[in-house]
């Protein structure tokens, strides 16, 4: 083989190599097409959010306490719509002694004086109404036990207490 000979079939073997490049380029694009999928909605977003989370979530102390108060308040709310409403109410004491003050009231737990027991009350409201409401909104440490603050619901107005101490009072007379 001489040199032209070589050349000539060394450049139709570059076409040839140039030729079968273009042909597996296009193939290559026929097969592939897009490049893989690219997010391309708010919804395919959300859904790869959900997919990747991880399973739990730590939440830390502050979030549910919260959560349960208002859920509580408005149970309460519900319970007594009254509690809220200004003006008097009759039915006020009875109703705020009947959410909070009978958990102790009622049986004498923990030494309370007990709804209408008239020897355990005498005493007490022989000390003047002011004192009592005061002792029931502030608390009070007695030698029977510890009456806790407004009942321990802080929820509660200074009023609702004073009428919830009123009754108590008069179902001892
Ligand atoms: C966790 C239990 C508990 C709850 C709830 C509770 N009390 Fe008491 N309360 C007591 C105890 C115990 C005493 C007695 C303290 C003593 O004299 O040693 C008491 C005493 C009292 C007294 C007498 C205070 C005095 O000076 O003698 C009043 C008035 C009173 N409570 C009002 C209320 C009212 C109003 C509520 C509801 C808003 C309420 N309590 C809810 C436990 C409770």
């Amino acid at each position: 083989m001489n040199d032209r000979a070589f050349l000539k079939s060394f450049a139709g073997l570059i076409v040839a190599l140039v030729a079968l490049t273009v042909v597996l380029f296009v193939v290559a694009q026929i097969i592939g097409g897009k490049p893989s999928k690219t997010i391309e909605s708010t919804a395919d977003a959300k859904a790869l959010v959900e997919r990747i989370k991880p399973v739990g979530e730590l939440t830390v102390g502050a979030t549910p306490v919260a959560r349960a108060t208002t859920a509580t308040n408005a149970v309460m709310d519900a319970i007594i719509p009254s509690a809220n409403a200004a003006g008097a109410d009759d039915n006020k004491g009875k109703k705020i002694y009947d959410t909070t003050c009978m958990a102790c009231h009622a049986a004498g737990v923990a030494g309370a004086p007990k709804l209408g027991d008239k020897a355990a009350w005498a005493p007490r409201i022989a000390q003047g109404a002011d004192t009592l409401h005061t002792h029931a909104i502030k608390g009070f440490q007695g030698k029977a036990g510890m009456m806790p603050p407004k009942g321990g619901n802080m929820g509660l107005k200074d009023d609702d207490v004073k009428a919830a101490v009123d009754y108590m009072a008069s179902q001892a007379k």
